[in-house]
């Protein structure tokens, strides 16, 4: 595992993408101690304090996986994290991810990840595999939504540099799964599915509704019953969970 640190970039992902990825080595990671314009899901920002976190992006080249399976890497990666996490947040906290890619513990989000795939035609040729986890910091402005840090889960201060590598090691023991038992990962990501069969409120296209979730399909859309029995299949855009 090669760490490139960095003590101050405009974004980890940002950077990457003017990498000549061809020329960079699987599993390189490039860690920024500090973020100015950390980018979020759906063009939010991703907001850091210098030194609190874990900003990093992570080089995969995952050529072996056609283009219509690149949600396998979503899996791969949330499930890599919710492992690592699992075996330092003490047993009663409920660690889960919210679909698509958003780590939860305790119905408040520890850690974000945003993954640019790049297609060489018909497989991937490289991922820039970006995540932002919460780690020491204990306040957070009052947009970020419903945050979380591992700190305040249990009341210890972590150790940045050892953190990062368990996780990017988590994530690689992942990836060595898919091209042997993707199965395993399917059936995984579903057990730790935040709200996964349980009736819930959703925002579907600006209208609050109740819906159940029932699964997700190989493109990543997510599958749900709204309470009058309609099938539901949704993409990101479309659909934001309400408290
Ligand atoms: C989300 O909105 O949930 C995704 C957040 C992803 C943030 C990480 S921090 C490291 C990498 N560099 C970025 O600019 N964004 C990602």
């Amino acid at each position: 595992m090669i760490i490139e640190t960095f003590d101050s970039l405009p974004s980890t992902n940002q950077y990457c993408e003017l990498l000549d990825l061809s020329q960079t080595e699987e599993f390189s990671v490039i860690y920024a101690r500090q973020q100015t314009a950390g980018i979020g899901q759906r063009g939010n920002c991703w907001d850091s304090q210098p030194d609190k976190n874990l900003t990093f992006s992570l080089i995969l080249k995952p050529s072996f996986l056609p283009a219509a399976e690149q949600y396998m890497l979503t899996k791969v990666v949330s499930l890599g994290i919710t492992d690592c996490l699992q075996s330092l947040i003490p047993g009663g906290n409920i660690i889960k991810i919210k679909w698509p890619n958003d780590i939860y513990i305790n119905d408040h989000k520890v850690c974000g990840i945003l993954i640019s795939n790049k297609l060489s035609r018909t497989h991937l040729s490289a991922s820039i595999v970006g995540i932002g986890l919460n780690v020491n910091q204990t306040e957070f402005p009052s947009w970020v939504p419903n945050p979380i840090s591992l700190k305040q889960i249990t009341g210890e201060e972590l150790f940045l540099r050892p953190l990062l590598e368990n996780i990017v090691q988590a994530i690689q023991t992942r990836y060595r799964q898919l091209p042997t038992n993707p199965a395993i990962l399917d059936q995984e990501y579903l057990s730790r599915l935040l709200r996964l069969h349980q009736p819930a409120r959703y925002l579907y296209h600006g209208e609050a509704i109740t819906a159940t979730i029932q699964g997700v399909n190989q493109y990543g859309h997510l599958l749900l019953t709204t309470s009058e029995g309609r099938p539901l299949t949704c993409q990101l855009k479309e659909l934001t969970f309400l408290p």
